[in-house]
């Protein structure tokens, strides 16, 4: 049989059109998107406050609303990236030249910690800043700093664990690997398509695959630290440091896996990595109330002991909305739908008075409401960086869905 041209053109029209997934469908409402304006005006307002907050060589770190006290790091902390990383999306949105300014400079104090060895949580800091700062205005000295920096993580990576190592120990047999590490991935992807060195990109996956199979329980919901043995990668104990018991479900947890699997397939296309983020987004969607808030807002972990009354954490939501509203365009219509959805409703709740905070308020930050490490007394009911990180990443997904970008 024999196929005419217009047979063929045809026949690629109704593939193409079939290929395309329910994203089409995804209909963003007009209320939610002139709410999420005045959010990046707001925001816009908040960062410049925020600025003022900090010494020269300072980042952002939380503010205490009980004290009024501002909290502020060096480089080296785990989340330096997510300031200069809210403040490019922020011009993005506003093209206010005073937040490129600052972020311009915040980038140059960030910069050293390409070179940075001793944390895993590189990819955060350079790939949350640089990434972005790249992707919006590619430069030369951004990709040279962007691979210096995936070098760095790559010498963490450990092959008879088959993992990046997360945190060091003092104990030399103990191997730390967490939960939070498959966000660090995405920087190698980047690393292996500019240099052509498929070395990173090997990495990457057999940390996840290690990943799925030590991290997660039969639920899909995951144990926050896996210690190896460091000479032959057995798996010498399953706990938590940040959540609330060694067999609970720390929320954030949750939602670093679920974003990063969704990398993980976007990235590989490998059917697996979807079936993982979606398996993980049933934990999160389906998990029985009052676990699962109708807000959609989780409690700091899934199995804290005083839920309803236990604290709530806007940061999980954030990277939670952030990761569905990828992971809806991969998913089948059904499922895109859920996901969608949810990421809406979480959007709306962080949105209102409850989470989002009054202008000239907050020390400078957007959203109010995180709880960064529960069991060490730190950070617990405060606005955090990287809440407001993912919340403008999750705003801008949702506005791209007009458009279709
Ligand atoms: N360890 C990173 C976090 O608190 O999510």
């Amino acid at each position: 049989m024999k196929f005419s041209r217009v047979h063929i053109t045809f026949c690629a029209i109704l593939l193409t059109a079939l290929s395309v997934n329910a994203q089409t469908s995804f209909k963003p409402q007009n209320q939610l998107l002139n709410t999420f304006k005045k959010n990046f005006k707001d925001a816009n307002a908040q960062y410049k406050l925020l600025a003022k907050q900090i010494g020269p060589q300072e980042f952002p770190k939380t503010y205490h609303p009980d004290t009024k006290k501002q909290e502020n790091s060096n480089s080296g902390w785990w989340c330096s990236g997510f300031y200069p990383g809210s403040l490019l999306y922020l011009y993005e949105q506003n093209h206010d030249e005073q937040l490129l300014t600052e972020a311009n400079r915040i980038l140059g104090v960030l910069a050293k910690e390409q070179y940075n060895k001793n944390t895993h949580d590189l990819g955060f800091m350079m790939y949350c800043s640089f990434g972005n700062a790249n992707r919006t205005e590619p430069k030369p000295e951004y990709k040279q700093i962007l691979i210096n920096s995936a070098k760095s993580l790559s010498t963490r990576f450990n092959p008879t664990i088959g993992c990046i190592k997360s945190w060091d120990s003092k104990n030399p047999s103990d191997y730390l690997v967490i939960i939070d590490n498959m966000m660090n991935l995405e920087l190698l992807f980047w690393a292996t398509r500019e240099t052509g060195d498929s070395s990173y990109y090997k990495i990457a996956v057999t940390h996840a695959n290690t990943t799925i199979k030590n991290h997660y329980r039969p639920d899909y919901s995951s144990y926050h630290v896996i210690n190896y043995d460091a000479q032959t990668g057995a798996v010498k104990e399953k706990k938590t440091a940040q959540g609330f018991a060694n067999e609970s479900a720390w929320a954030r947890g949750q939602a670093w896996g679920l974003y990063g699997f969704t990398v993980m397939y976007r990235e590989t296309k490998d059917k697996k990595y979807l079936d993982q983020a979606q398996n993980i987004a049933r934990f999160i969607l389906t998990n029985p109330n009052p676990n699962q808030p109708a807000d959609k807002i989780p409690y700091w972990d899934y199995n804290a002991t005083n839920i309803p009354n236990a604290l709530k954490d806007a940061s999980a939501a954030a990277i939670t909305a952030s990761a569905l509203l990828e992971l809806c365009k991969y998913a089948d219509n059904n499922k895109g739908q859920e996901y969608f959805n949810t990421a809406e409703t979480i959007l709306k709740t962080l949105s209102s008075p409850a989470y989002k905070a009054p202008l000239g308020t907050n020390g400078g930050f957007i959203l109010e409401h995180s709880v960064g490490h529960f069991p060490a007394g730190t950070e617990i009911d405060v606005p955090l960086t990287y809440a407001d990180y993912y919340f403008i990443e999750a705003m801008k997904r949702y506005d791209e869905f007009v458009t279709n970008k």
